[in-house]
């Protein structure tokens, strides 16, 4: 099993950015705690992260006949990407989406995920641990 971690814009400054909303664990941190996950559930991760929704098309693109499945958080692409939600179509792997803060509960454009529709399931307002049960869900756990 071949999983691939999409994080959009700004995560990488997580630990810096709004720790009162996101926490004072860093990116790093949150690669380490995925990638201890899966040597602990014995699975391949890649764990990519960008601010540029070109790039991230890219990486959905290339993930095709590569990934079993795709974990994403498209930070505040969620919310206005259609080519994100094309680019998940397309390929057709199976997604999980993920947000480290509770988005139900924040401002009234947070309501709205371009993406939801091409995934499976949404894990929201769980802190880093919600990309490990994303893991859970594709691996059908
Ligand atoms: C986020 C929520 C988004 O609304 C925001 O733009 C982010 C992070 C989250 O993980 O809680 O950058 O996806």
């Amino acid at each position: 099993m071949k999983i691939l971690v999409l994080n959009g814009p700004n995560l990488n400054m997580l630990g810096i950015r709004e720790p009162d909303i996101y926490g004072k664990s860093t990116y790093n941190d949150l690669c380490e705690l995925i990638n201890g996950y899966a040597v602990k559930k014995g699975i391949d991760v890649e764990i990519y992260q960008s601010n540029h929704e070109g790039t991230l098309v890219d990486k959905i693109q290339q993930a095709y006949n590569v990934f079993d499945g795709i974990v994403i958080n498209p930070a505040a692409y969620t919310h206005t990407s259609i080519a994100l939600l094309d680019a998940l179509k397309a390929v057709g792997i199976p997604a999980v989406e993920v947000h480290i803060s509770d988005v139900s509960a924040r401002e009234a454009f947070r309501q709205i995920s371009y993406i939801r529709e091409a995934c499976k399931a949404t894990v929201s307002g769980k802190g880093f641990s919600g990309y490990l049960e994303a893991i859970d869900i594709l691996l059908g756990e």
